[in-house]
């Protein structure tokens, strides 16, 4: 299918601007509002790379993950698989579309159907999209990507509840790796694990990304997190996006007054290395009533008044996107 097709020079999966806004009722008589979730977010993914989406929680990170896996429809804006706009696609190709590109979610509790087996939730997606392959052959593809993923082959006949956390998490990825996909797209996948346990879980997608060639969208609210995992991360701030770049120079000099504020209040990085910056003060504003100007500007130490009244644009600084005015000041 063409436009499962890598072609040079073109992303693998592209957003393009995009927008996801959510009418919702003030009460009655009163005029709906808006949530402006997503507010207009461009990154590209190249074939097995990790871009990292990090913020705090609230920003759109979810509400990105939903648009990326075409579990909604964006309000605007284009999503590309390479190179091909999604919404263009029919509905056999937006079926080989989701295929492609899978999803792990935070919670391996909700997200696992607790009347199945674990045998049965893997052969599911086999059983949907290989029609061609026999109970035997898939019953074989089942278990090889157990094997992958770490969970031993008397597991197949268990149910989800009979596992710890890490477990279940290990079931999700091997549920979104067993059709071969070329993206996952993973929103929060080891926030809800002990942190002894999240290790084993990221160094397994690691090992996995390398055998498997997959490229992953890695959602997580803990800048700290995707520091070993990620190519490059994309800081997001109230449904756009703050910062953007390869990790190790977001890590060595976040130039953002908030990625800056993230990492001097992330609990996980050593402090001798932590970069010297005001942590984050006061609450995410509403999505719904974002400020004027820049929306980060009544946390920020160096706002001023254009700050306030003007909004800034992403644009290249120092190897990297920065939205910020004052970036040249202040770096
Ligand atoms: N279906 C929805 N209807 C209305 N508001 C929503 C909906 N989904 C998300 N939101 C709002 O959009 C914003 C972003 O949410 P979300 O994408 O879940 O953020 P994150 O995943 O970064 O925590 C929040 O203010 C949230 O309340
Ligand atoms: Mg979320």
């Amino acid at each position: 299918m063409s436009f499962l097709e890598t072609k040079p020079g073109v992303p693998l999966l592209e957003s393009d601007d995009l927008v996801r806004h959510y009418e919702v009722s003030r009460g009655l008589g009163k005029p709906s509002a808006m949530v402006k979730a997503l507010d207009g977010v461009s990154f590209s993914l190249e074939a097995k790379k990790t871009l990292a989406v990090v913020g705090e929680s609230g920003c759109g990170k979810s509400t990105l993950a939903r648009q990326l896996t075409l579990i909604e429809k964006p309000s605007s804006g284009a999503l590309k698989i390479n190179g091909e706009p999604v919404g263009n696609l029919g509905d056999k190709d937006a079926k080989m579309f989701r295929r492609t590109v899978q999803m792990i979610f935070q919670n391996p509790y909700g997200s696992l159907n607790p009347r199945k087996k674990v045998g049965q939730i893997l052969g599911e997606p086999v059983l949907l999209n290989m029609d061609h392959l026999g109970r035997k052959a898939r019953e074989e593809r089942v278990r090889e990507i157990m094997a992958k993923v770490g969970l031993r082959p008397e597991f197949y006949n268990r149910y989800p509840h009979m596992f710890s956390g890490g477990q279940r998490q290990r079931i999700s990825i091997a549920r979104a790796l067993i059709l071969e996909p070329k993206v996952i797209v993973a929103d929060e996948p080891v926030s809800a694990l002990d942190v002894s346990v999240q290790a084993q879980v990221l160094n397994l997608m690691m090992d996995l990304q390398e055998e498997m060639n997959v490229a992953y969208v890695f959602i997580s609210h803990d800048l700290s997190v995707v520091r070993h995992i990620a190519d490059d991360v994309m800081v997001m701030y109230l449904g756009r996006v703050a910062e953007k770049g390869p990790t190790e120079q977001i890590f060595a000099k976040p130039l953002h007054p908030y990625t800056r504020a993230l990492l001097a209040s992330a609990p996980k990085i050593d402090p001798a290395h932590r970069v010297k910056a005001e942590p984050l003060s006061g609450e995410l504003p509403s999505p719904i009533n974002p400020p004027s100007g820049c929306a980060f500007h009544k946390r920020c130490p160096f706002a001023n008044e254009h700050c306030a009244q003007v909004r800034p644009e992403l644009r290249n600084f120092e190897g990297r996107e920065v939205a910020c005015h004052r970036v040249e000041e202040i770096a």
